[in-house]
């Protein structure tokens, strides 16, 4: 029997089953696209999911997988599944890549081995955030625009490019991008500024979601309005106090899945100190479009 239930006060929700051979491919795909659009994160608990499953899943779902090169590939996925192996610190509610024009819809992460204590994945609507922020700190992030300041060496963009590729390569893939302004230096790495809204249209319903990676990247200063004044601390302060208040934690099971919505969800991470702990995550843009009814009423 399937169970639907509210995830904490968030529109999240988790679809559980307490009968032990459910296979999670028996469930209706036009279906949980459609509760996946109304609710934006959906956590699939009791399934007991295979990392070999993952990507098949998350394909369901996805027009195409947008690879990470700065994490390490899980298996051979060809750069489509990657492993969670940034350390064991907290990582701050952020929307994936929302610091660089390839942002992609949807964020997959499947947990094969659980940590012992601690490690939840941390999720916040951006949705809740927005509409729990002062008027003030509202009119201030949609009258100025950020700007994400990357230092990219050689070697990363070779990564991402090919090793054959070359500096024109590099123009070229930069100059198709919108709101992208650089600068090379002698030793060919890339100086990059990224120019976004801190706001966000959310893919499945046209709402205002405070969807970006701003207090992510305050902490080492790589962001700053597109004018290069600072953000003030006294926003950020508040930020992460609404933030705060509404993130919820899943404590992670052996065979869990969650399928986010990038474009409505923030998502980070508590410490652990458990190394056996084991999450793969996938990016993905979607396969399934806004419903005509909310494009025609809004
Ligand atoms: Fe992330």
């Amino acid at each position: 029997m399937i169970k639907i239930a509210s995830l904490g006060t968030s529109t999240g929700k988790i679809v559980e089953t307490g009968d032990s051979c459910s296979d999670i491919f028996h469930l209706s795909v036009a279906e949980i696209r459609e509760l996946f659009k109304s609710c934006g994160l959906i956590l699939f608990r009791g399934f007991a999911v295979h990392q070999k499953q993952f990507k098949k899943i998350a394909e369901q779902f996805s027009s195409k997988f947008v690879r990470d090169d700065v994490k390490i590939g899980a298996d051979s996925s060809e750069g489509a599944i990657h492993l969670v192996n940034e350390g064991m610190g907290y990582i701050d509610p952020h929307a994936e890549a929302a610091t660089t024009p390839l942002r992609p819809d949807a964020v997959w992460f499947f947990c094969d081995v659980s940590a012992a204590d601690g490690g939840e994945t941390l999720f916040g609507d951006g949705v809740q955030v927005w509409s729990e922020l002062s008027e003030e700190v509202k009119q201030l992030f949609l009258t100025k625009k950020n700007k994400f300041i990357h230092n990219i060496p050689v070697a990363n963009w070779k990564r991402f490019l090919g090793e054959n590729a070359t500096l024109t390569d590099v123009k070229k893939a930069l100059n198709s991008f919108e709101g992208v302004k650089y600068t090379i230096t002698d030793e060919q790495s890339v100086t990059l500024g990224y120019v976004c809204s801190a706001v966000v249209k959310t893919k499945y319903g046209n709402d205002d979601s405070f969807g970006n990676g701003i207090i992510n990247e305050q902490r080492t200063r790589k962001v700053i309005f597109e004018d290069d004044s600072p953000i003030p601390d006294a926003a950020i302060d508040e930020i992460k106090e609404v933030m705060d208040r509404l993130t919820v934690a899943i404590s992670w099971q052996s065979g869990d899945l969650v399928m986010i919505d990038n474009s409505r969800f923030l998502h980070g991470r508590q410490t652990f100190s458990d190394s056996r702990r084991k999450i793969v995550f996938a990016n993905s843009m979607l396969n399934f479009l806004v419903s005509f009814f909310l494009k025609m009423g809004r």
